[in-house]
This record gives structure tokens, C-alpha cells and sequence, in this order.
């Protein structure tokens, strides 16, 4: 763009108002071209004036700063003594792209706090504002409102697409699912955050009657008259009373190529409205790219074939686009050379969409959960297989060889109680697995679904699985040509066939390595309470990593109960449960067959119960040097060998400490736990 004069005069003026203004509690930016802002980390202004917080980076952070602080507290006397912090108002335009169409991330968020220097806080989940150490602490004094897009259980996180209150911390106040309400119906209507699209979000903060109003909407209507949160928030001790304090937006990026882009934004003290953005006069966002797992159909249908045109060259059109779009689209993969020596494992997109009747999400779909969903499909004659498909993202390029190489030799293993993966097939950004479909589901589904549609499940057929797995994973460490980590040991990911027994499922994390060398330190994923404590530190994955695991998935089986519980009294860990610690405590004061499902009612032999109930204890040892080899966990199992005694020594591990102090543990582990709901669970064959 070439400057004119005018436009030189008007930057000029915009500029010097809003300096001006900035003197009186107020400031707009239409567009950040020319904008003082205090910029940090990876926020840029672009040349046309966007404020990009985030690239596409990962696990990165981004800030942008009002370049004066402003005073939040009245001096006692200009304000007849009150201790009331006052009111303001803010809002701003922004939109978040992503590269994908189900998963962006973390998010951005507007904040008041007493520093302009956030060099201490986190990416991801942190937001850039909070860290793993101050995170919730009264002493941070920082207001934020977070547009959040991933699902963070360990912040209380309602789903992965919410706007939220917080103060001083990342667990909101308040939080609502991102949307606004229709001013003449009052109906709700969705926003997705991680859409593109450009939104707009108002914050009102009334100072006397001490209530926080948060609005969202797209930015092309106007501000719906109801806000989405409303709630008292009393800012007077948050805010600091002797200092002035910075406004801001920060932004962080997760895994997940994410941009949050803030277009313009306005500020106002004491109540006075917001000014006015000059929507015509913001920068635009570039047009889109298509994204990865866009929906191909609708986007041609939206391009559109003109209507004036006669019916027949319609028609025509149609018939053409149709081909095209089937020969081009709508069965599109990617083949590489190197593929070749993959041939038999690799399966045909198209006898793959009309296997799950097209990717059907009403007929087909068995779960979904943060690395993708899974359906349900019969193969075509002559096979008829029912095989379960699971599509995950993949964004980058680098590596899909190996994986391949890794699908290939998993889709080798053959044993009675590991899940049968077929093969595979890929397509720009996706990945689709193909495993043998467990017509009874996840072992999960039945020790929490017991009651519904499923009877509670014998101690009997608890000790079956157990042992299953255990002789599943055996193999998987010792008995196949190379060893497998399995890497996310729990009871969602164990399926139960036709016959009820138990199969290891879901190689999606599994990590191979010759015999002999040693193994990668590798990025750590998993599952939160599954996790073995050494992988903060060393990141380093092992057969005792998987052995911890299993350890948590047998106690979890024994006991009815996830690792993790969230919200069930025993509040020496912020409302969470260890279940290990606890069998521990019960153990050591002798009494730990009591912890055993109670649902079962004591249909069990109690000394049976108590030896399984320590061997999860024993495997699930802090110190990897303690816990036993699968074999030995074979032996113990089978009577072969003495159950071990968890040692007197052995004392409550607070596992989740280690954890929430591992800064920098990756976020995936935080983002996609199975934990409290299940939600964010994928498994093959669940409902
Ligand atoms: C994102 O920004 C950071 C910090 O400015 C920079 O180091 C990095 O190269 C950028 N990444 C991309 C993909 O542009
Ligand atoms: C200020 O305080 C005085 C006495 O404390 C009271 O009479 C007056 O109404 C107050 N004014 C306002 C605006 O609150
Ligand atoms: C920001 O804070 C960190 C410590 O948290 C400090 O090391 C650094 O010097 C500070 N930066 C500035 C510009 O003050
Ligand atoms: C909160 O932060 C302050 C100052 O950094 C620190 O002294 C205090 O121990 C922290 N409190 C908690 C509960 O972590
Ligand atoms: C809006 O989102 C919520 C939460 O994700 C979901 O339960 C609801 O079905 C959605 N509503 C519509 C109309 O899409
Ligand atoms: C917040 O919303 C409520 C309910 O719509 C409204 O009564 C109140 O005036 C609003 N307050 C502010 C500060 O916008």
C-alpha cells in the first residue's frame, strides 16, 4: 500500500489522539500501525497493522501492552473514600487461524496487571500470563478475561471453545461456551473461536456495583444486548490500589499451528463508553487458505456454479464438478515413493469412506477425543471386516515416514490381547488408522457406564483384564522382535473383544526401538495419573514407564476408580484424589482390600483383591528401579512367583506434585488428560 498524504496527516492525528486520549483513561486502535504498544515474545505488528500475538510456532508466547499504565484506584480523597476499583470498559476485534479445522490453540486473553514484564510465564495452557508456580496465587493481582480454545481439566476447563472470568489465575470464575444471544429470539448461538472468523468481545467491569459483563460477537453485527457472563467480581483487592497497572492481550501456542490476530482495539475508565472502532478502517485478516480437513463439499458448493445458467450446462457443470471433485477431492491421499515397501499395510481412502458410510458422525462415530475421532466401518466384499478407523490430524511433514515405518511393523504384532491394527492410509493432514473393531468397547466404558446400558463388571472378569493386559504388554516389551512402549496404558484404551477379553488398543502414542539401544528421549505424552513421575525430568520413556502405567490401570480396575479424581473431598490436593495414595495409606494401615470396587459389594476373595491391589502399588512405585518387569508381574499373577509387599518405605508419592512442578511438561499431557470427565477420551469402540 502506497501512503498518501492524507493518510499520513490522519495516522498523525490518530496517533497523537490517542495519546491524547491515553491521558484521560481512554485509547482506541484501529488497526496497530504507528501503535507504541510494549510488544513481547512473538507478537509483531504486521505492515498493514494487524497485531499478530502468536505465529505459528509451538509453545510459544506473544503480548501486546498498552505502552501507559493507568491508575485503577481513585485517590482516596477525589473519591469521597471509597476503596472501590474503577469501572472500564474494553473491547476488542480478533480472530484465531488455525491450520486445522478441529484444533487450534491456546488462545488469547485481555488482562490488567501490575507488571509489563511476563517473561516469567508460560506458553500453552499459561496463556502467557500465569505460570505452573504462580498459577492461582492471590499475590499475581492480575484481572484476565481468556478466550480459550483447548480443554484444560486441571483448570476446571468447561470445553474447548469458552470465554472465561479469571483472577489471578487460570481457573475461571466464570466461563461460558463461546457464543451470544440473538437480541429478538434470545436464542444461543455457538461462535467457534478457532473458526477464522473475525469476533468482537466487550468487557465491562462496574466498579460500585462490583460485576463483570463479557459479550461476544461476530464482528459484522452489532453488539448483542445480553452479555454472555455476567458476573459480581469485586476487582478493588485485585487491582493494585498504590501502583498504576498495565493493560495487555497476551496469546500462547500449544502443538497446534494457531495465529490470533487482534485487529483493533478501545479502552475507557469510569464508565464512560467504549470509543468507537472504525470497522471500515481495521486491517484484514488474508484470505484463507483451505485448512486441513476442511469440508471440501460445502466450500465448492459456496464457490458455487452461477444460477442464471440453463438447467443443462448446469447440469453439466455439476456433472463435471462432481467428477472432478470425487476424482480430485473427496478421495484424495497422499502416496509417496517410499511407501512402496508398505503396500500391504496401506488401505484406499475411498473403501475407507464408504466403509464408516462416509465419515458419518451420526451412524458411524464411536468416539472422539483430543488427537481425533474413531468410526465404526465394514470393509468391502470380499473382506467385510468391521474395522474401527481412526482419523487423526497431522500437520507436519517430517516424521510421517517414520510413523509409517512404526504403523507397518505394529500392524505385524499378533497376540490374543493386543488390538489388531490393519493398516493405514493418509491424506493431506490426516491420518487414518485402521485397527479390527472390539465389538464390546473399552474396559472403560464398562467400569464407569455399570448401571446404564452396562452390567457392572465381576471381580471375576476385572482380574481377567488385568491379566490380559498384563500378558498383551509382556509381549509388547519382551517377546517381539522389536520392543514396544506402549506409551498410554489405561483402561480406555483397553477393548474387549466379542469374547470379553481384554485387548491393548490404540498404538497411537507407541514408540518402538531396536533392542538394545537406547531409547529416545522423546517429546512426553500421555495421560495425566498414568504418567510415570521419573518422565518430568528425564522425558526419557521405558518399559517402567509403561510398567507405572499399568499399575494405575490396575488399581483403577480394582477399584472402580480414575488414578485422578477430581472433586471427591480429600482435599489435600486442590479437590483431587490420588487413587494410589490412597490404596497406599489404606495398605499401610492394613486394611486395603476395603478398597475395592464397593459396587462389588464383596464379591470377591479378599486376600485375591488385597494381592492385586498392591501389585498396582508395587508397579506404580515412584523410583522405576522398584517396580517389577512385566514377567515378573506375569509370575506374580500367576502364582508363580510371591506377590511382592509394597515396602514399608514406600510412602504417598504425590505424584501430582512432581507434575504441576515440571514446568514445560508438554502440553499435550495437560490438553488432553483423560482425567474427570472423559470428555477428551479416545478410544476405540466407545460409547
Ligand atoms: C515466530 O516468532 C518467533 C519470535 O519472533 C520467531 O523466532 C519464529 O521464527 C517465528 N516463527 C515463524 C514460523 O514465523
Ligand atoms: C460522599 O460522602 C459523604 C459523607 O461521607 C456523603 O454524604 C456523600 O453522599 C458522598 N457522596 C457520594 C457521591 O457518594
Ligand atoms: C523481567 O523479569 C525477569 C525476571 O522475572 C528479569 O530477569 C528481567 O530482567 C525483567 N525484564 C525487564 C525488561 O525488566
Ligand atoms: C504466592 O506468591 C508469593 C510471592 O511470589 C509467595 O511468597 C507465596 O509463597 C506464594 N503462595 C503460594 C501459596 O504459592
Ligand atoms: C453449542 O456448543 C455446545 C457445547 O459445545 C453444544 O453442547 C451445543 O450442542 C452446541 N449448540 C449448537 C446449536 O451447535
Ligand atoms: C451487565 O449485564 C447486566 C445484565 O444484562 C446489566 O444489567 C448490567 O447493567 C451490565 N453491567 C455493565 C457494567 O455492563
Amino acid at each position: 500500500m502506497q501512503l498518501k498524504p492524507a493518510s499520513v496527516v490522519s495516522a498523525v492525528l490518530v496517533l497523537l489522539l490517542s495519546d491524547f486520549l491515553g491521558s484521560d483513561g481512554q485509547f482506541v486502535y484501529n488497526g496497530f500501525s504507528g501503535a507504541q504498544l510494549d510488544l513481547d515474545g512473538m507478537a509483531v505488528v504486521e505492515p498493514d497493522g494487524k497485531l499478530a500475538l502468536t505465529n505459528i510456532s509451538s509453545q510459544m508466547k506473544g503480548s501486546a501492552f498498552h505502552p501507559a499504565p493507568l491508575r485503577f484506584h481513585e485517590p482516596a480523597t477525589k473519591n469521597n473514600g471509597s476503596t472501590a476499583a474503577r469501572s472500564f470498559s474494553t473491547t476488542f476485534v480478533f480472530a484465531i487461524v488455525t491450520d486445522f479445522v478441529t484444533v487450534g490453540g491456546n488462545g488469547l486473553a485481555f488482562f490488567i496487571g501490575p507488571s509489563n514484564n511476563l517473561s516469567s510465564a508460560s506458553p500453552s495452557q499459561f496463556l502467557g500470563l500465569f505460570n505452573p508456580q504462580n498459577n492461582g496465587n492471590a499475590s499475581n493481582r492480575v484481572f484476565a478475561v481468556e478466550i480459550d480454545t483447548i480443554l484444560n481439566p486441571e483448570f476446571g476447563d468447561i470445553d474447548s471453545n469458552h470465554v472465561g472470568v479469571d483472577v489471578n489465575g487460570l481457573s475461571s470464575l466464570a466461563a461460558k461456551t463461546a457464543g451470544c444471544f440473538s437480541d429478538d429470539t434470545g436464542e444461543f448461538k455457538n461462535l467457534t473461536l478457532i473458526s477464522g472468523d473475525v469476533m468482537q468481545i466487550w468487557v465491562d467491569y462496574d466498579g460500585l456495583a462490583r460485576v463483570i459483563n463479557v459479550t461476544l460477537g461476530p464482528v459484522e453485527a452489532p453488539r448483542p444486548k445480553r452479555p454472555l457472563i455476567s458476573v459480581a467480581v469485586d476487582l478493588s483487592p485485585v487491582l493494585s490500589e498504590a501502583a498504576e497497572s498495565y493493560v495487555g492481550l497476551s496469546s500462547s501456542t500449544g502443538p497446534f499451528h494457531t495465529r490470533h490476530y487482534v485487529l483493533g482495539w478501545s479502552f475507557a475508565l469510569d464508565g464512560a463508553p467504549v470509543p468507537p472502532l472504525d470497522y471500515a478502517g481495521l486491517p484484514k485478516l488474508p484470505p484463507r487458505p483451505g485448512r486441513v480437513g476442511e469440508d471440501r463439499r460445502s466450500r465448492l458448493r459456496e464457490v458455487g456454479i452461477p444460477v442464471i445458467t440453463p438447467i443443462l450446462a448446469l447440469a453439466v457443470a455439476a456433472g463435471v464438478s462432481f467428477f472432478v471433485w470425487r476424482r480430485f477431492f473427496r478421495y484424495a491421499e497422499v502416496r509417496e515413493d517410499w511407501e512402496g515397501e508398505f503396500g500391504p499395510h496401506r488401505f484406499v481412502y475411498k473403501d475407507l469412506f464408504h466403509a464408516t458410510g462416509g465419515f458419518d458422525d451420526a451412524k458411524h462415530l464411536l468416539g472422539v477425543g483430543g488427537f481425533g475421532r474413531v468410526y465404526k466401518g465394514v470393509l468391502p466384499a470380499p473382506s467385510r471386516t468391521e474395522v474401527a478407523v481412526k482419523v487423526v490430524s497431522h500437520g507436519a511433514k517430517q516424521g510421517m515416514k517414520q510413523f509409517v515405518a512404526e504403523v507397518a511393523s505394529i500392524g505385524r504384532l499378533r497376540h490374543r490381547h493386543v488390538v489388531p491394527l490393519l493398516g493405514y492410509c493418509r491424506r493431506k493432514g490426516e491420518l487414518l488408522l485402521v485397527y479390527d473393531y472390539m465389538p464390546n468397547g473399552s474396559l472403560d466404558s464398562w467400569l464407569y457406564g455399570a448401571g446404564g446400558d452396562r452390567p457392572l463388571l465381576s471381580w471375576a472378569q476385572r482380574v481377567a483384564a488385568i491379566r490380559g493386559v498384563a500378558s498383551g504388554l509382556l509381549y509388547l516389551h519382551e517377546d517381539w522382535e522389536k520392543v514396544v512402549l506402549h506409551r498410554d496404558i489405561k483402561a480406555s484404551n483397553v477393548l474387549l473383544d466379542a469374547d470379553m477379553s481384554a485387548r491393548l488398543g490404540d498404538f497411537g502414542l507407541a514408540k518402538l526401538y531396536d533392542r538394545g539401544a537406547d531409547p529416545q528421549t522423546t517429546r512426553v505424552v500421555g495421560t495425566m495419573g498414568y504418567l510415570a513421575p521419573e518422565l518430568a525430568c528425564t522425558r526419557r520413556v521405558s518399559p517402567a514407564t509403561d510398567v507405572f502405567a499399568f499399575g494405575s490401570f490396575v488399581l483403577e480396575v480394582a477399584c472402580g476408580r480414575r488414578p485422578v479424581d477430581h472433586g471427591h473431598g480429600h482435599d489435600d490436593n486442590g479437590g483431587r484424589m490420588l487413587l494410589a495414595d490412597w490404596v497406599l495409606e489404606r495398605c499401610h494401615a492394613g486394611d486395603v482390600a476395603e478398597t475395592a470396587d464397593p459396587r462389588l459389594e464383596g464379591a470377591y476373595d479378599a486376600e485375591e483383591a488385597a494381592a492385586v491391589l498392591r501389585l498396582g502399588l508395587v508397579c506404580s512405585h515412584p523410583a522405576p528401579a522398584a517396580r517389577p518387569t512385566m514377567r515378573q508381574v506375569l509370575q506374580y499373577l500367576d502364582g508363580d512367583a510371591p506377590m511382592p509387599e509394597p515396602a514399608p518405605t514406600y510412602r504417598s508419592f504425590t505424584t501430582q506434585a512432581m507434575m504441576q512442578n515440571a514446568d514445560g511438561f508438554d502440553s499435550y499431557v495437560a490438553s488432553y488428560p483423560l482425567s474427570s470427565v472423559g470428555a477428551s477420551v479416545l478410544s476405540i469402540g466407545r460409547r
